[in-house]
Order: structure tokens, then C-alpha cells, then sequence
């Protein structure tokens, strides 16, 4: 007898893990079957591992000044293995966290890979995994599960470049960067999208030697190119190379190093040597083997599409998070997925915003949006006033030796409106929740100004990008 569920989810990241929490808070009997690690990529190889190795990467880069600070020490160490080691840890504490929730919540969590093998039933199958990590599949136990309502919340992989094949060794991808055991003397990375910054920060802070090599013409091409401009002057400043405008065109995979060949539009390509190098030119939606042809699951670019209730082109069958398409983010996952439950539970509201998802690359200087670039809301058409307050003229950034960055805020002139907010500088991630409630509140420019911020913080830099929007700052 198969095993009977209202929700079976497939995939434990951060869309399924939260979308099979929030069913069984509805009250539905769940199951959420997955393959490797509870957490998904974000727990273990993503979100987490990275930042807490970003941690590291501050310290490592603090170190050199803090007789400035007034401590002096020693002989200082740097050991990327011991930060790599400490990241696992604290990944392992995430892993752990979602297993005692999953328990707290009475949701089977099923080892192994599912799949869709006719109407309302999920196989799963033992002897294969998604490949995070190269590791091997995990011991489980083969079954059928019946279900009334399938998520599919199944991720993304690492994308690979025809001319230059991810091995592990020579050639990583964010997987194996993560868990490094030693910071290489160099490394080049190609694609300067959020997952090439951030490894960028952390090899460079540990002393390798960086180049970052970019097909678009800048750095963070997705962001407000002030951000990418603001971010490209304090990498160079680190002595990071910035090739932007450059495309891989081949590559040469010796015993000790790596040759590649990169087209800046010269005559000739220009050779750059390094010992290892980092792929990270995009993610690629897991979508094979899941019985989705026969279901009646159809894709889009790859990606499993889906309308605004999650729902995929076959009844009782949900998809969210990276498998469903982009943006390619834990939160906007977890929020699909509270919404593909919710619609199951019958709530007409169930949605998600999409103009009001913030992007955060937790490089040095971190740096965070919501809403339009200044160019998205110019080739709009909407009448605009753009704030920008630099952290250098805010006190609680120079007590904390973080004057690099800025907040911009993009206003609409008509009804005040916050079009898009854009943040370069210490806790930018922290600072664009701010941005991301207010928006969702509809609040203006003058509102977010009128709100009193606590003096010193950053967030006067907020208050004073928006007085600023409105042609009247006071501190510049
Ligand atoms: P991405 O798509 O954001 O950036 C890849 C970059 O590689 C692009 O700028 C592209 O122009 C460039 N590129 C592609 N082919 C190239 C070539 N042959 N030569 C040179 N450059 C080339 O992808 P990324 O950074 O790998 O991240 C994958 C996904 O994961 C993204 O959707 C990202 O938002 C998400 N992510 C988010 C993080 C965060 O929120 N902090 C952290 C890590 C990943």
C-alpha cells in the first residue's frame, strides 16, 4: 500500500523545506522527499557556506588594518581550509535546524529522488542524486508515495562552458569553491554575476591573486550601474583584475595551470595563466528525470513553467523556486512555495510580488536592490528624481572605516512613488529591508524621510537618499 499524502514536495530547499512547514501548518499530511541534504543548496553549498566563508573573508581583510583600530597583533595567519571547515559547520547547524523542524511538524522527510509516475503518484527511487558536491547518493528505501498535490521544488545545478568543463580540480564551480582547502596562488573567474563577486571577495581577501572575466560590459551587469561602477573601484582598489566586456573563447587545461583565451576585442585574444579557475556563468534548472514529459509538464527556457499560483500545465502539480524559473533566489523560492500552499489550501490571495524582490550580492562592498534600475525606469518613461546620499557623509559608516558606497533611491515624480532603491556599502543586505517594507506599504519618498531613523546609523543614509530624491539632503 502507497504511502498517502495531501502534499508531497520534491526537493528540501529552501522552496520545498518552507512550502512543506507552512502545509503542515495548514494542517495537511506532508512528505518531502529529497536526495541529499535538508536545506537544499542554499543550507550547504549556497547561501550559507558562502557567508559564513564571506565572514572570514572580512576578517581576513580587516586584519591588515587593525593597528589603525587600535589592536595590534601578531603575525597574522590566513588559513581558507579552517575558514572552508567552519562553514561546513555552521551549514551543518542549518541542516540540523530543518530536520528538528521537520520533526516539530510531523513531515516525513523521504530519502531518496522522486519522480512523477502517473496521476498523483511520486516514485522514489534510491541510487541517484542531483550532484551537489560530488557526493554519493544517500542510503534510502524505494517507494511510492500517493498525493494529492505534488510541489516540484527540485533547484538548480551549476552551468558549465562548452570550452571549459567543470572537473573539480582545475576547473570549480561554486560547489567545490565553497569547501576550498586552500586559497589558490591564482584564480580566474568567469562571470561577474552574484556567485562570481562573492568568491572573488573571498579568494582576494585569503591572498590569491583575481581575475574576473565578464562577457557584459560591467561588472554586476544586472544591478544599477552606478553599483556596478561603485564595486569595480573597490575590487581594482583590492588589486583584483577586471576584464569587463571579455569572453571566454578557449580554453587549455594543463597538469599545473590553466590557459584561457579571452576575447576583449583586440586583434588578438588575450592569454591569462592561472592555477585554477571558477565557473559561474549561471545556474541551469534540474528538471531531468522527474517524469515531467509524461505528467503533461511543460517547460519554458528551460524552466518548468508555471502560472501566478505555481501551478504547472498539468493539474495538481506545482513547481517553485530556481526549477520554475527566475530570478534564481532562496526568498523568492520560499515565497512560491508559501503561495503554492496556500492556493492548495483554497486562499484566493495566494501570489507573490515579483516587482519587489530584493537582490543582494554579499560581496565587499555589499550591495542590494528592490524595484528598477535608473535606466529600467527611464526607458519606462516615468518622470523620475533620483537620491543619492554616499556613506562617506554618514558618521556611523566612518566610525566603522566603511565610506565606500552609496543609497539611491528613484522616485516617481508624479505620486512620489519608490520605483527602485539601489545600496553600495556596509549592510547593504541588512539596509534594503527597509526599502523592500516600504515599497510594500506603497510608502513615498517624503514618508521615508519622515519616519525617524536613529541617529548614528546607516539608516539615515536611507532617509537621507530619499530627502535627497526630493532635492533638499542636509548632510551633502
Ligand atoms: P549570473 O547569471 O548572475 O551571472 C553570470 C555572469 O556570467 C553573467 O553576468 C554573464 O554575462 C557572464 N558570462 C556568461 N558566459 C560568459 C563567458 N563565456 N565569459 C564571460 N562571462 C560570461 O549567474 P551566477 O553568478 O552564476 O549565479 C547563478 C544564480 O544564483 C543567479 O541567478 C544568482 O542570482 C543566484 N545567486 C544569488 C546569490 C545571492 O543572492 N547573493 C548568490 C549566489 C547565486
Amino acid at each position: 500500500m502507497a504511502d498517502k499524502y495531501d502534499v508531497v514536495v520534491i526537493g528540501g530547499g529552501p522552496g520545498g523545506y518552507v512550502a512543506a512547514i507552512k502545509a503542515a501548518q495548514l494542517g495537511m499530511k506532508v512528505a518531502c522527499v529529497e536526495a541529499q541534504k535538508l536545506g537544499g543548496v542554499c543550507n550547504n553549498w549556497g547561501c550559507i557556506p558562502t557567508k559564513a566563508m564571506l565572514e572570514s573573508a572580512k576578517y581576513a581583510r580587516k586584519s591588515g588594518e587593525l593597528e589603525k583600530y587600535g589592536v595590534g597583533v601578531g603575525d597574522v595567519k590566513l588559513d581558507l581550509g579552517r575558514a572552508a571547515e567552519r562553514a561546513a559547520e555552521v551549514a551543518d547547524q542549518g541542516r540540523k535546524g530543518t530536520e528538528y523542524l521537520f520533526k516539530k511538524n510531523e513531515i516525513d522527510h523521504i530519502r531518496g529522488w522522486g519522480r512523477i509516475a502517473g496521476k498523483g503518484k511520486v516514485e522514489v527511487v534510491t541510487g541517484r542524486n542531483a550532484g551537489h558536491g560530488d557526493e554519493e547518493p544517500e542510503e534510502g528505501e524505494e517507494k511510492t508515495l500517493e498525493a494529492k498535490n505534488i510541489i516540484i521544488a527540485t533547484g538548480s545545478r551549476p552551468k558549465s562552458l562548452p570550452m571549459l568543463e567543470i572537473d573539480g580540480d582545475r576547473v570549480w564551480s561554486s560547489d567545490h569553491a565553497v569547501y576550498a582547502d586552500s586559497a589558490p596562488k591564482s584564480i580566474a573567474i568567469i562571470g561577474a554575476g552574484a556567485i562570481g563577486m562573492e568568491f572573488a571577495d573571498v579568494f582576494s581577501s585569503f591572498g590569491s591573486e583575481v581575475t574576473i572575466i565578464e562577457a557584459l560590459e560591467r561588472v554586476l551587469p544586472m544591478e544599477d550601474e552606478e553599483s556596478s561602477k561603485a564595486v569595480a573601484r573597490a575590487y581594482k582598489k583590492r588589486k583584483m583584475k577586471l576584464m569587463e566586456g571579455a569572453k571566454l573563447e578557449d580554453a587549455e587545461v594543463l597538469k599545473t595551470k590553466v590557459k584561457l583565451h579571452v576575447d576583449t576585442g583586440k586583434d588578438e585574444p588575450e592569454l591569462v595563466d592561472v592555477e585554477r579557475v571558477l565557473v559561474a556563468v549561471g545556474r541551469a534548472a534540474i528538471t531531468d528525470d522527474l517524469g515531467l514529459e509524461d505528467a503533461g509538464v511543460e517547460l519554458e527556457n528551460g524552466f518548468i513553467k508555471i502560472d501566478e499560483k505555481m501551478r504547472t500545465t498539468a493539474d495538481g502539480i506545482y513547481a517553485i523556486g530556481d526549477c520554475a524559473g527566475p530570478p534564481l533566489l532562496a526568498h523568492k523560492a520560499s515565497h512560491e512555495g508559501i503561495a503554492a500552499v496556500e492556493h492548495i489550501a483554497g486562499d484566493e490571495h495566494a501570489g507573490v510580488d515579483y516587482d519587489n524582490i530584493p537582490g543582494v550580492t554579499y560581496c565587499h562592498p555589499e550591495v542590494a536592490s528592490c524595484g528598477m534600475t535608473e535606466q529600467e525606469a527611464r526607458d519606462a518613461g516615468h518622470d523620475i528624481e533620483v537620491g543619492k546620499f554616499p556613506f562617506s557623509a554618514n558618521g556611523r559608516a566612518r566610525t566603522a572605516g566603511e565610506t565606500d558606497g552609496h543609497v539611491k533611491i528613484i522616485r516617481d515624480t508624479k505620486y512620489g512613488e519608490v520605483l527602485g532603491a539601489h545600496i553600495v556599502g556596509p549592510h547593504a543586505s541588512e539596509l534594503i529591508g527597509e526599502l523592500i517594507v516600504g515599497r510594500h506599504l506603497e510608502t513615498t519618498a517624503e514618508e521615508m524621510d519622515r519616519a525617524m531613523h536613529p541617529h548614528p546609523t546607516l539608516s539615515e543614509a536611507i532617509a537621507e537618499a530619499a530627502l535627497a530624491s526630493l532635492g533638499h539632503a542636509l548632510h551633502i
